[in-house]
């Protein structure tokens, strides 16, 4: 049973119908993404489901979770704040802006908040180097950029987002 197929019919069907019927590998991503969407990163099953769907192998699937820091293929928070450490925003304070985060959130680089609500990593380039320290968010299907950042808006911004997730749950008891 192809579980990504029978969870997301429509949405595999619009993803698939992008490209054309002999370039349908290079649907590979956004299926990735679509499969993670749920569970913050990739399960073994949707490997294999997206391969039967591509007619890849799952090696070949599993290859690109590997390389891209978009994908992950093990259990996180479910936002991963993703900080740039490359050369032009070390230099204007990633690293250390990274390391006091680190710190105040009690956790080392790639760990998990103890409310498992937040990852925090290192990446390369985001493509905003002249406004460092920058991070991307990836959480509930979306990337937003966080530019000029100093650990105490990092802080309240991560505040900001418990209360919206404790009024979730509120409104779902
Ligand atoms: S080097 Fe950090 S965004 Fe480019």
């Amino acid at each position: 049973m192809n579980e990504l197929l029978q969870n997301y019919p429509e949405e595999v069907k619009q993803i698939l119908a992008k490209y054309p019927a002999e370039y349908k590998r290079s649907a590979v991503m956004p299926l990735l993404y679509l499969a993670q969407r749920k569970e913050g990163y990739v399960p073994r099953q949707a490997l294999e489901d997206i391969a039967e769907i591509l007619e890849m192998s799952p090696t070949e699937v599993a290859s690109i979770v590997g390389f891209y820091t978009l994908y992950y293929d093990q259990p996180a928070g479910r936002y991963h704040i993703q900080v740039c450490t490359d050369l032009p925003c070390a230099l204007r304070g990633a690293d250390k802006f990274l390391e006091e985060l680190c710190q105040r959130l009690g956790i080392r680089e790639g760990e998990t908040t103890p409310d498992g609500l937040f990852t925090v990593e290192a990446v390369k380039c985001l493509a905003a180097c002249h406004r460092a320290p920058v991070f991307q968010v990836q959480g509930d299907g979306e990337i937003e950029y966080h530019e000029n950042q100093t650990v105490e808006l990092t802080l309240a911004w991560m505040e900001q987002v418990r209360e919206k997730v404790r009024a979730e749950k509120e409104a779902q008891s």
